[in-house]
């Protein structure tokens, strides 16, 4: 997919580059992003909203993957980008990211980060519950800003996958509850607070979902209540943020729609539930992250050790693991892998992929099929942009690996590998603790 080919060396390339001649260059393991295919599943937003006639913005969930470089691509493709931490709104401003398109998510903003977005002037907030409607609208004052907020509300719809599970009242720790009158409550208090400027209401229904039915009954229950706001409180929601969660194919069996439907099925939903109770059609956004970046990151590594332990199963390590993706440890995720440096060898043997960390669970793939490994052979797994560079550790003191963006015959480095230096760089050896006259 993208732009991976087998070229005729038999290896594996991505954006035009043969992947040996990036081990070579940057080493292994390494993240590879195919920037074309990044910059083509952001048109395939923009196109389809633009296609609904609605007002929109598609912001880029930076928590998927944020780094500089990442941010610069969704500046310059008119993408709005959704923080949750002071880091991620750190790494967009230092980026260049225009605040006013940045959106502050998060169900514990701290006073500390707070500010920093106020001084930012970030263009909205995404306010989690009461507590914060309270700190942001005295922060707010103390610095003489009215700023804008959604209000993160949680509809009762819970999407996982193929099922979607309609609950009366969400046990979540996100957001005000629509089921037991806490987001009517919390509407009616921000719209009080005298340095909130409520635009409307945020919904996020779960992640890596592969249906639309979820997304319709989100847009059922947020219009709804958006009816109900304006008969009794006389306040008209202009934007409706329904968040992220478009599901990406990882393997065979994931079947993801395409972007188009998704976006289909809510712009239509919304243009049907607005229009009946006449009123004015709101602005949409969305919030992809996962299905912005996950296809578009392939993580390189160099095969090592082995160990086949007969009629049982045959191990192949390779030089990463959980701290660079810890999601088959965590989610049990499946991902697709092949020997990238001879991709057009036929299969002979069922290998399972290990990582280097001291724990039995540190595996990257079960029962895959690939040509005879050998040690020294590259293993290139697919689908490791969203959540991989994200969620990656320094268990064990193994330092996270460098990313390259590949386009066109060209490899750039967007994140530096960590060296050894990077990682005792914060330690510290407490006076008492150091040899006294040594
Ligand atoms: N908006 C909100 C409020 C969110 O909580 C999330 C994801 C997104 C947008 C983006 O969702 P996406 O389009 O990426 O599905 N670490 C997990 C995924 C956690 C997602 C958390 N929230 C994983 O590796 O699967």
């Amino acid at each position: 997919h993208g732009t991976s080919k087998i070229n005729a060396k038999g290896h594996l390339e991505i954006g035009g580059c043969d992947v040996r001649d990036l081990a070579a260059e940057f080493g292994t393991p390494l993240y590879i992003v195919d920037e074309a295919l990044v910059r083509q599943r952001a048109r395939e937003y923009v196109d389809a909203f633009r296609a609904s006639g609605l007002k929109f913005q598609v912001a880029y969930a930076s928590k998927a993957f944020s780094v500089m470089a990442m941010c610069a691509i969704a500046e310059q493709e008119n993408l709005s980008l959704d923080v949750v931490s002071d880091g991620e709104l750190y790494t967009a401003l230092k980026a260049g990211f225009p605040a006013q398109r940045i959106h502050f998510h998060g169900n514990n903003k701290t006073p500390e980060e707070i500010n920093m977005a106020l001084d930012a002037n970030i263009g909205c907030f995404v306010v989690d519950n009461f507590i914060e409607l309270d700190l942001l609208n005295a922060l707010a004052g103390e610095k003489g800003k009215k700023v804008n907020v959604l209000l993160r509300i949680t509809p009762g719809v819970e999407a996982h996958t193929h099922e979607f599970i309609s609950t009366g009242q969400t046990d979540s720790k996100f957001g005000f509850d629509l089921g037991n009158g806490a987001a009517y409550e919390g509407i009616k208090q921000a719209a009080e607070l005298a340095n909130l400027n409520v635009l409307g209401v945020h919904s996020h229904i779960g992640s890596q979902i592969f249906e639309v039915e979820g997304f319709r009954m989100a847009v059922d229950r947020v219009a709804a209540f958006a009816v109900q706001i304006r008969d009794e409180l006389g306040l008209t929601f202009q934007v409706i943020n329904l968040g992220g969660g478009f599901g990406i194919r990882y393997t065979e069996a994931d079947a993801p729609l395409p972007v188009s439907t998704y976006v289909k099925a809510i712009t239509d939903a919304i243009i049907s539930h607005f229009t009946e109770a006449k009123f004015p059609l709101p602005e949409i956004w969305v919030e992809p992250g996962r299905s912005m970046v996950g296809d578009a990151g392939t993580t390189l590594y160099t095969v090592g050790t082995s160990k086949d332990i007969p009629g049982v199963r045959k191990y192949v390590a390779v030089d990463g693991g959980m701290t660079d993706n810890p999601r088959p440890a965590l989610y049990d995720s499946k991902y697709e892998a092949v020997l990238a440096n001879r991709a057009n060898d036929p299969k002979e043997e069922t290998v399972s992929i290990a990582g280097k960390c001291c724990e039995s669970g540190d595996m990257l793939i079960w029962d895959l099929e690939l040509p005879k490994v050998q040690t020294g052979d590259l293993l290139a797994v697919f689908c490791t942009g969203a959540y991989n560079y994200a969620m990656a550790s320094n268990y064990n003191r193994i330092r996270r690996p460098a990313v390259v963006f590949v386009k066109d015959g060209e490899a750039s480095l967007a994140v530096k590998r960590e060296s050894l230096d990077d990682i005792v760089v914060n330690d510290v050896i407490p006076a008492r603790l150091q040899k006294s006259g040594a």
